[in-house]
């Protein structure tokens, strides 16, 4: 190895160190660089017509409502066992502002990226965002950056806390509504608040007087309604929350490293139809998706490359499934535990095709990145009941597909790629003026929000705009 990669190394160490040592204080700092961005970018509001519409307040919280979440998110064993993780620790996760470690020494762009580390990371992105203000009156939207799903790890992943599920918040919206500035909140009633959860809304959907199996009641507190709630997957019929794309393992920083990457997959040798990249079959033979595309791939290993990810061998990998990735055609994405796949994303940036075995599994989600329209375009629906019970055979549906509308597929597919990726914070100036997944969900938001105050302003209930979201309408402000 060269000496010059020595510094970037042991800097590195020290940052690991210092957040396994005081976690909170990285973060700190952090907020504090925050303060003076908000600082520069209040400084001359009116002359920033850009910014009309679109100006962020981001909310300080005490630190037990973030940073110092951070220092305690190891203390649940339970989680590793759940995962099937092969680390006894998420705290090297938290680095890069919780994109994790470069994959290798020499990568520039591949992290071991944890979604559960979502929250500060968007909490980042936030913090360069170009029109944050000072003035939370001058605000059009207020970001609260609360990391609810790792303060709800002690619910999810401590026995001792499992029957007080129920209080997962509590605590967090009783400052909210009545902390040191309650006139933040009392403005617009939280219609024109957001925050980022790195999870699923199922996990926070708890009726808190049945008795808890898995979950928190957090999305179920009256106090939290009129709040907008980006999660990694949406409930069936959202009602805050709106689905973002998770975070996959590729966070470029530059215009030439995303372009690079894209055309490598636009290049690469495809020798196989499909690829399934997962966990251990189901034991106990269990007639389900999953084991009927196993099957299908142990027939056709010619046709088929099966990527065994079991005991959460590819949870930090992103090599052990991104370059197979690369060299198939279709990607198989049946439902897992929930209807969505975290895969789906890497696939997209592999420009490997989605074929998905139910709706739910990305089309009635995440609207504000992929538009429901263009699903058609650049993705494959086989109905998993055509499989399983009507005997219907993954490799036929694919290979009667003509190559000249996989190739356009394909471009369809890497077209979409730069909007659900998560840049690197800091990046290059010109990659910040492509918009990438956290653009598109700001974007979202605010539309949301400016049409609740719009309805306030008009005196009608802003509620009742809930559920009928504006994936696709163009913005009439
Ligand atoms: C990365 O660099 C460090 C320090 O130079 C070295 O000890 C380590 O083995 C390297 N890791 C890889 C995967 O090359
Ligand atoms: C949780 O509540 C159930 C039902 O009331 C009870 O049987 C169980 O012992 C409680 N568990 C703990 C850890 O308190
Ligand atoms: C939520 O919004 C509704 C309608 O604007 C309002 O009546 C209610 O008080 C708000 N809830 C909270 C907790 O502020």
């Amino acid at each position: 190895m060269s000496l010059h990669s020595i510094p970037r190394a042991i800097r590195l160490l020290a940052l690991l160190f210092l957040f396994s040592r005081n976690s909170s204080e990285m973060t700190v700092a952090a907020i504090r660089f925050g303060d003076r961005a908000k600082g520069d970018a209040a400084f001359g509001a009116e002359d920033r017509p850009e910014c009309s519409g679109r100006w962020i307040y981001i909310r300080e919280l005490p630190t037990r409502f973030n940073a110092d979440l951070l220092a305690t998110c190891d203390e649940f064993p339970i989680l590793f066992e759940l995962r099937e993780q092969q680390e006894k620790s998420l705290l090297s996760f938290l680095a890069n502002h919780g994109l994790g470690p470069r994959t290798h020494n020499r990568s520039r762009s591949w992290y071991r990226t944890d979604p559960l580390f979502m929250e500060l990371h968007f909490h980042r992105r936030m913090l360069e965002y170009s029109c944050l203000t000072t003035e939370p009156a001058a605000a059009d939207a207020v970001f609260l950056p609360y990391y609810a799903a790792l303060d709800a790890l002690p619910y999810l992943y401590s026995p001792a806390h499992w029957n007080n599920s129920a209080l997962h918040g509590r605590d967090f919206v009783e400052w909210l509504l009545s902390g040191d500035r309650p006139e933040i909140w009392a403005r617009r009633a939280g219609h024109d608040h957001f925050l980022a959860m790195a999870g699923s809304a199922w996990d926070f959907d708890n009726d808190p007087a049945q008795f808890p199996l898995w979950g928190t009641a957090f999305l179920g507190l009256p106090e939290l309604y009129n709040v907008t709630a980006l999660t990694l997957e949406s409930r069936a019929w959202p009602l805050q929350e709106h689905a973002v794309p998770p975070p996959t393992s590729f966070h470029p920083a530059t215009v030439a490293r995303l372009d690079a990457w894209l055309s490598r997959a636009r290049r690469s040798r495809r020798p196989f139809l499909m690829l399934y990249a997962g966990g251990a079959a189901p034991t106990g033979g269990k007639l389900n998706i999953a084991s009927s595309i196993r099957a299908e791939c142990e027939l056709r290993p010619d046709l088929c490359d099966l990527v065994d990810c079991s005991e959460g061998i590819c949870a930090h990998d992103p090599a052990r499934y991104m370059r197979p990735m690369l060299r198939a055609r279709f990607c198989l994405q049946p439902p897992g535990e929930t209807p969505t796949r975290r895969s789906t994303f890497d696939s997209i940036l592999a420009g490997c095709i989605p074929v998905f075995f139910e709706e739910a599994s990305a089309a009635t989600q995440f609207g504000w990145h992929i538009p429901r329209s263009r699903y058609d375009d650049f993705s494959v629906l086989i109905p998993k009941e055509d499989v399983v019970f009507g005997g219907r055979r993954i490799v036929d549906v694919l290979e009667a597909i003509a190559p000249a509308r996989v190739r356009r597929m394909r471009e369809a597919v890497l077209e979409l790629a730069p909007a659900v990726m998560y840049r690197r914070h800091g990046s290059s100036g010109a990659l910040r003026s492509r918009k990438d997944a956290f653009d598109l969900a700001v974007e979202g938001v605010l539309q949301r929000i400016r049409r609740r105050v719009r309805a306030m302003e008009q005196g009608k209930n802003p509620l009742l705009l809930v559920g009928q979201d504006d994936d696709e309408e163009v913005d009439d402000a």
